[in-house]
């Protein structure tokens, strides 16, 4: 089977096995087969997080359970649950569309339901873990289905116990979200308040549509759409440095932009690093440093994936160089 349609960084591999899963008994009913217990097994969702650098000699399994249902309800809160096979932005839409408030930040991100928890998907001053309930998921080796509250989940920055302590222990199948019935909105970043001053919109008229109408147009100006330029969205996570190490670069790089986390550290936008590296727009072959956004690496059409992790490889070499910081992928790298 061609992964190619798979992966939104369009590389071109194949699995020697596929399957689909529509239900949590589907997948129960797959796990308890022996017949792969052998092969190793890669769990896909919209392979918006995934750089395949070989075919894969095992069996995929593209998780498909649908359905958006309102499951409770409260003085202040509505709670949805959702298939881990929709499509994330599809299941914002609805919620805007419905009136319910917490997700519109995080309008167009590329992937699925099931997917947004591993990583506490995050953009805007907004991610998932704040308006997160619970999910439920299914231990691999038992076949036995198990929720994760909150707390469970251990949530950090691009993090959770899914890509630590529980790695390929579970396949999430729903997601359930606390929803507002009462917005607040999310306007602390920068560029939404600049596109909203744009639209003309002010704070009286704030509304959940208007904030993913923001949003929408900031990704669309800066992150390539993967049906055009192939890609995974932000290549490498933002790295967070003790403070110390922040004030000394300081004085070399003044411009250099940094967000306190607690006390003691600083995130530093990896962007940031990468285009003073010099590899903003930097491209070789069809492996490329997207030209609007350099924490993005793309494909311009015929990348291999050994390609664009060997570019990745240089740019972090370059950045660690100059800076003296290190900067590890968020992406999947099979
Ligand atoms: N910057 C540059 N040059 C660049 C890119 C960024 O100088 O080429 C600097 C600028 O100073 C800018 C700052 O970096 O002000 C932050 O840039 P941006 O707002 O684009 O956000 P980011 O830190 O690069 C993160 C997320 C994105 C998310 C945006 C918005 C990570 C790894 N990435 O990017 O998430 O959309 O913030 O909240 O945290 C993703 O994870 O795939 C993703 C796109």
């Amino acid at each position: 089977v061609s992964l190619k349609p798979y992966n939104t960084f369009g590389i071109a591999a194949n699995a020697r096995y596929w399957v689909e899963i529509n239900t949590e008994e589907d997948l129960q009913t797959l796990l308890q087969l022996t017949d792969y217990t052998g092969f190793p097994r890669l769990i896909l969702g919209g392979g918006s997080n995934l750089l395949l650098t070989h075919n894969f000699d095992g069996l995929v399994v593209k998780i498909n359970i649908q359905g958006i249902d309102v499951v409770r309800e409260d003085d202040r809160h509505v709670y949805i649950k959702a298939g881990a096979g929709v499509n994330w932005h599809e299941l914002v839409m609805y919620c805007v569309n419905h009136d319910h408030a917490g997700l519109e930040n995080l309008s167009l991100i590329p992937g699925t339901v099931g997917a947004a928890p591993m990583q506490n998907i995050g953009a805007y001053g907004v991610e998932i873990e704040q308006v997160f309930d619970s999910l439920t998921a299914v231990h691999v080796p038992t076949g036995q289905s198990r929720t994760f509250t909150h707390a469970d989940c251990g949530f950090g920055y691009r993090e959770s116990v899914f890509k630590r302590e529980c790695k390929g222990q579970y396949i999430i199948t729903s997601v359930t979200f606390r929803l507002d019935k009462q917005p607040t909105f999310h306007t602390s970043y920068g560029a939404i308040q600049e596109i909203l001053s744009d639209m003309g919109i002010d704070e009286s008229r704030l509304s959940i549509k208007s904030i993913s109408d923001a949003v929408i147009r900031i990704r669309r100006s800066k992150l390539p759409d993967p049906a055009e330029i192939g890609n995974a969205g932000s290549f490498f996570k933002n790295p967070e440095i003790p403070k110390s190490q922040y004030e000394t670069l300081k004085e070399q790089f003044p411009a250099m932009p940094g967000y306190p986390v607690g006390d003691r550290a600083v995130k530093v936008p990896a962007g940031w690093l990468i285009e003073q590296a010099g590899w903003k727009g930097y491209r070789e072959g069809d492996a490329g440093v997207h030209a609007k956004q350099a924490l993005v690496l793309v494909n311009y059409g015929n990348a291999t994936g050994n390609e664009i992790l060997n570019l990745a490889h240089r740019v972090q070499a370059s950045v660690a160089d100059k800076f003296g910081v290190s900067i590890t992928p968020e992406v999947n790298v099979i």
